[in-house]
């Protein structure tokens, strides 16, 4: 991707430069850290003992990094540790192999799941200048259509607790696999995720989304506002008269970098979805649409779902039903018959802590006991724990 690089003064370019060009190498034999270093010679590498378990260690709290080259020599089941890897690593980081077998069909099955290179070992220094340095430190567009799982949330009506369900689903995604999530809000005027998460808003999102043009490399690193190691805000906080023009190139664009960066991103979606923010729809690979149990969820609910489904296919799109039991609301009966179906996914009300957490600007999976455990399935299912090997792999490398 070319990025359009606005001014930026140079102590800050060089330190997002040293970050974003770092090779990282875990082995174990002698003559092949020898090969790396000689290989790779003039790059901004670090060569260290181990294998991909250390690597995948690394990756739970590091990940500034651009590419990694890693070990899976004595690993007997190395398709399940590139599972864990995949789970923790960037889909804009380089992964390359060094393992004991000559097999190509086990080459062809890596290089299937969207690894860089793999090189039996030991390696040579003509291996690396060869085969690898280019693949590494050459000049490689990411493909578009690779990145970070999408994942929408959309309220059927309003206070059907979208934005609580997008924040809590983003940090226990975070904190189940220990991956990076972004959770971006497009609601740039009166949205409530900073509040809720008693943070400010980063400053860019608005300029990005209506201007790509001026989204330069350093816009994640400004506008992503740490709420843990793990998990990053994107937001604003825009005037409320102010006259946003935002763009679907600029959507488009502010999403790819995200998909570069981390392996989820879950996105507070307002509704109904002007047409600039339709590429969020056709990038999710979930589409959560909420409702309660209420007349107006229940008409909204069908318009939205139908309207996801005109953008991005049936296969998308999850009702959940929130605050279910709730009392005053409608029975369950009536609500799977009018909806047509058992609603895929389901949270009980979970009483005055919910909002008691949003007035605390504090997440309620610290303050509420049992969101965690109705939480659990919904992760399960975006996760995909369970799902087929490699299908799983492809969609955590990003392919
Ligand atoms: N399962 C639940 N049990 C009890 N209270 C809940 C539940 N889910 C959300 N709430 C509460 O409902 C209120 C509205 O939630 P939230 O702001 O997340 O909804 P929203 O759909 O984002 O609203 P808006 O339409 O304003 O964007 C908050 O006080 C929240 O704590
Ligand atoms: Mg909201």
């Amino acid at each position: 991707m070319i990025a359009n690089i606005a001014v930026v003064s140079p102590a800050e370019e060089s330190a997002s430069v040293v970050a974003r060009d770092r090779i990282v190498c875990f082995v174990n034999d002698d003559l092949s850290a020898a090969a790396l270093r000689k290989g790779l010679e003039g790059s901004n590498l670090s060569i260290r003992r181990g294998t991909i378990r250390n690597a995948i260690k690394m990756l739970e709290t590091d990940t500034e990094i651009s590419a990694l080259v890693t070990d899976i020599s004595g690993i007997d089941d190395p398709f399940t540790e590139l599972e864990r890897l995949a789970g923790v690593c960037p889909p804009d980081v380089r992964v390359a192999l060094i393992g004991e077998s000559r097999e190509i069909t086990f080459y062809r099955e890596l290089m299937e799941i969207g690894l860089t290179e793999y090189l039996p070992r030991p390696l040579t220094r003509d291996m690396v200048l060869d085969q690898l340095r280019p693949k590494l430190l050459g000049d490689v567009a990411p493909s578009p259509d690779r990145g970070g799982h999408v994942v929408s949330i959309c309220g059927a009506q309003g206070g059907a607790g979208a934005t609580s369900i997008a924040i809590n689903l983003a940090l226990q995604i975070a904190e189940t696999t220990k991956a990076k999530v972004a959770l971006l809000d497009l609601h740039l005027q009166g949205g409530e995720t900073a509040v809720m998460l008693g943070v400010q808003p980063g400053p860019g999102l608005r300029i990005a989304l209506e201007n790509p043009m001026r989204a330069d490399t350093l816009f994640l690193e400004r506008a992503a506002i740490d709420v843990n190691e793990r998990v990053c805000l994107i937001s604003a906080d825009e005037e409320l008269d102010a006259q946003l023009d935002i763009t679907e190139a600029g959507v488009r664009h502010v999403l790819g970098l995200l998909r570069q960066r981390f392996n989820y991103i879950v996105v507070d979606v307002p509704v109904p979805f002007p047409p600039s923010i339709h590429p969020v729809i056709t990038l999710s690979r979930h589409v959560l649409v909420l409702l309660e149990a209420e007349v107006t969820g229940l008409r909204n609910a069908h318009a939205l779902r139908t309207a996801v489904t005109n953008i991005a296919g049936k296969d998308r799109v999850f009702t959940l039903l929130n605050r279910a039991d709730r009392a005053g609301g409608l029975p369950r009966a009536t609500m799977v018959k009018a909806l047509g179906a058992e609603p895929d996914m389901v949270i009980p009300d979970l009483g005055k802590g919910m909002t008691q957490a949003v007035n605390l600007g504090i997440p309620a999976l610290k303050h509420v006991s049992g969101l965690r455990r109705h939480l659990a399935p919904i992760v399960r299912e975006i996760t995909g724990v369970g799902a087929d090997r490699k299908g799983m792999l492809r969609r955590l490398l990003g392919l």
